[in-house]
């Protein structure tokens, strides 16, 4: 069994983005990947001759193969050694997948991916707090011309250094903090919970959950939503809220993640919610009927574990735990993102069919039924 793979050869943080450039000696034999807007407001000054590409220019959606495919073809057109991404998992995940792909296209990849080794160095750092792709082997595609979403995974996606800078996310929209941290929170419950967690990724797993919940508390309480008290926390907090993500992806890229995440999918996949947001509107629900099913082992030390850091009775943690993080992002019912009655029996279906590489570290086994009647719960 496995115990434990950090991916990275280092992890370091730099407070700010011009300790970063001078450290890593930014320069023309880089490929710079990033977005416009935070390449301008940060990298630019700092570039010293490196080869550029902004990817929103491919569209701002999740990646697809159509965007990948002109990605690989644009790297093709620079000789470089090294790929320095900063930007959040699209950017992450992208330039994964074209420091593997050596010009190849991106079905091939996918097809064939033990037979792709990268060849250039990959050096990832990220401007939101939550998919910890910095530290994973996995790459999320949406395979637009074969109509299914891939999770991808090769340790050839492994970045050599993940750098964390807290200054690059101090502009954060409030909702992407809330999206993205809420990620990194489901990524270490449901790995923690994984039948795959090892006391390895568990000691990841639940510092994660302290670092997030507890930061979540102290934001909360700095001041009414958008006030300045409020943001003025969340920036203090911020190099936290980057390892907790570090960590919670350390937790996952060994424990894997489950429930949540699949059935968050099909939400995310046909209503377009973003991925942190569609996981909290899965995340108690899940979590519920994992109770209903086993309410002893890990799941119980979970609770008493979050319940101690809220402050409350273990009973009604879920609730407090609602309570606190709805202060961030109010929790919707799915039928507010749009979703019909119709779509519930088709969503449970494709949970069944396509995720399976996620259902089976389910904390308990879930059938047809229960995934079921948790969409229609949380409907
Ligand atoms: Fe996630």
């Amino acid at each position: 069994m496995k115990l434990l793979t950090v991916g990275p050869d280092n992890i370091y943080t730099f407070k700010t983005v011009e300790e970063f450039a001078e450290s890593f000696h930014l320069g023309p034999r880089d490929l710079l990947v990033s977005i416009e807007v935070i390449y301008q407001q940060f990298l630019e000054p700092y570039a010293n001759g490196a080869n550029v590409i902004l990817v929103d220019k491919y569209g701002a959606q999740e990646p697809t193969d159509v965007m990948i495919d002109e990605f690989i073809k644009d790297a093709g057109k620079f000789d470089y050694d090294r790929i320095v991404a900063v930007g959040g998992g699209a950017v992450m995940d992208m330039s994964k997948v074209v420091a593997v792909a050596g010009g190849a296209s991106i079905d091939d990849v996918i097809d064939h991916l033990p037979d792709f080794k990268r060849k250039v160095r990959l050096v990832l750092a990220p401007t939101t707090c939550g998919t910890g792709s910095e530290v994973t082997e996995i790459a999320a595609i949406n395979r637009t011309r074969l109509g299914c979403k891939a999770g991808i995974a090769s340790p050839e996606m492994f970045a050599d250094d993940a750098v964390l800078i807290p200054e690059l996310l101090y502009g954060l929209p409030d909702h992407v903090f809330a999206t993205s941290s809420l990620d990194a929170l489901v990524h270490s419950v449901e790995s923690t919970l994984s039948p795959n967690a090892t006391p390895y990724t568990r000691m990841f797993g639940y510092e994660a959950m302290k670092m997030i919940v507890g930061g979540y508390k102290a934001v909360a309480e700095a001041g009414p939503a958008g006030s300045p008290e409020r943001r003025a926390k969340r920036n203090e907090l911020m190099g936290d809220f980057l390892i907790a993500s570090n960590y919670a992806g350390i937790s996952f890229d060994t424990g894997g993640c489950a429930a949540v995440h699949a059935l968050s999918y099909q939400l995310g996949g046909k209503y377009h919610v973003p991925h942190g947001e569609s996981n909290y509107a899965m995340f108690t629900g899940v979590l519920r009927n994992y109770m209903e099913i086993k309410s002893d082992g890990e799941i119980a030390k979970v609770n008493r574990y979050l319940a101690d850091i809220l402050g409350c009775d273990v009973s009604v943690v879920y609730d407090e735990l609602e309570r606190l993080i709805n202060q961030l992002l109010p929790k919707k019912a799915l039928h507010e993102y749009g979703v019909t009655k119709e779509d519930l029996p088709e969503f449970a279906d494709r949970v069944m069919k396509t995720q399976e590489r996620l259902m089976k570290n389910c904390f308990v086994p879930l059938d047809y039924d229960r995934v079921l009647k948790i969409f229609t719960e949380l409907y």
